[in-house]
């Protein structure tokens, strides 16, 4: 009897993509390409999907790709029909988890046990067309980090959707947009699960095995300068079932939430409130000394000791808060320009704050000093907010 094929060893410990490929011998010729197909209850499609990715992945780079499929111990056994053809198709391999279960993780593993150093993921059930793989790939080659198959943009759609599922659908892309704009705005279907990374965008980054969701994970964890997307319809199910619930919603929502959390700059912003809360008293101190000592007017000391205190946390900020970016960007012209900026921003600031005050005042009726107080920490939001899209721009230094 000739044994089962050997299943490919289940990755463990952290969700890490290594830089190179783990366990291999650099000597011998990797495959460029590597194509996770995550199952679950897929005995029905798995021939079909693998057979015809075969077929089209021989057009294009024969033997330079392999694919990986990640069951979770399906219950139709998946995982063993898929061994099973592995002798007519050498580039398959395939994992079966035990231990594990979810699809994010299932994609990660199959990164992690993969060769390429292009990585991939495709659904199993044929809703996804085959063929736009050659698409992405393309893009790949063309130069994107990432290369994501949309049902948003031209040669793109549904099939089949209900009013419902097609406004569920939009409105988790709103909620996303809302919560994550940087990363949710950068895809037009952010929900998809067919795409390509490049293997060094996210090598080493620690990935959640929170949520449904893979790309978002990618896109916001990823070093990725270059988005391409290509059209696709998502086409019916024909076999098998769908193994979204209304679970996948709430996960989503803690996904974008985890997100937003590990994605702000907590440190950052610390500092910039700590730079903000020293201006205040330089602005005290210059205020008083032109005022008391000099006798000088009200409004030239007033307007002279804002000046001198903008310029401290201008130094401040330069030297500690944007620190690292201003560092990228030397020269005395370079910091006159954020310098510049700064100034404008705080001026903004100013008039931003009368406004609010006088409306919380005078039109919410609040206390004035509370007015102030939450006058104070929203100018503070904006202020952190506009600087480092303005003044201390990290993609000033390498912008698409
Ligand atoms: N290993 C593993 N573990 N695979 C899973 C699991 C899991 O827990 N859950 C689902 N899968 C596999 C399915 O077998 C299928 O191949 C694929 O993941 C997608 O699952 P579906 O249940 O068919 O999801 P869908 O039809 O709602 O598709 C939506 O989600 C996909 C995945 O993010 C769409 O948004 C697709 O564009 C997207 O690719
Ligand atoms: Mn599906």
């Amino acid at each position: 009897m000739i044994p089962a094929s050997p299943l490919l060893p289940n990755p463990t410990g952290s969700l890490l993509i290594p830089v190179q490929p783990s366990g291999v011998n650099l000597q011998q010729k990797l495959p460029k390409f590597s194509l996770i197909i995550p199952t679950y209850n897929e005995s029905q499609n798995i021939a079909e999907i693998v057979g015809i990715l075969v077929e089209i992945l021989d057009r294009q780079i024969p033997s330079d790709y392999e694919l990986i499929v990640v069951d979770d111990d399906s219950p139709d056994r998946t995982w063993e029909l898929a061994s099973k053809l592995i002798p007519d198709y050498p580039q398959l391999r395939v994992i079966r988890r035990e231990t594990e279960r979810g699809l994010s993780t299932a994609v990660i593993r199959g990164w992690q046990a993969a060769q390429g150093e292009v990585l991939g993921v495709i659904d199993a059930d044929l809703q996804h067309p085959p063929e736009i793989i050659l698409q992405l790939w393309g893009e790949i080659e063309k130069g994107a980090e990432l290369a994501v198959a949309s049902r948003n943009v031209e040669g793109g759609g549904v099939s089949e959707w209900s009013i419902v599922r097609r406004f569920l659908s939009r409105g988790a892309q709103m909620l996303g947009l809302a919560i994550l704009p940087e990363v949710i705005g950068r895809l037009t279907d952010p929900m998809s699960g067919f795409f390509m990374v490049r293997r060094s965008a996210i090598a080493s980054k620690l990935l959640s095995p929170v949520g449904y969701k893979i790309l978002i994970e990618v896109a916001a964890r990823g070093q990725i300068r270059w988005i391409a997307e290509t059209g696709y319809v998502f086409r019916e199910r024909v076999a098998g079932a769908s193994k979204v619930t209304w679970k996948q919603y709430i996960e989503y929502l803690q996904h974008l939430i985890t997100l937003r959390f590990s994605l702000w700059p907590v440190t950052r912003f610390l500092r910039f409130g700590i730079v903000g809360f020293s201006g205040v008293f330089v602005d005290l101190g210059v205020f008083y000394l032109l005022r008391t000592v000099l006798e000088i007017g009200l409004t030239r000391s007033a307007i002279f000791s804002s000046e001198i205190a903008i310029i401290n946390n201008f130094l401040w900020n330069d030297l500690w808060t944007f620190g690292d970016v201003s560092s990228k960007q030397i020269g005395n012209r370079k910091r006159l320009r954020r310098f510049l900026k700064f100034n404008l921003v705080c001026l903004a600031g100013v008039i931003l704050n009368v406004l609010i005050v006088n409306i919380l005042f005078n039109i919410v009726h609040l206390n004035e000093y509370l007015a102030k107080l939450i006058a104070i920490a929203m100018i503070t939001f904006l202020n952190f907010w506009l600087n480092s899209k303005l003044s201390w721009r990290v993609t000033d230094t390498e912008k698409e």
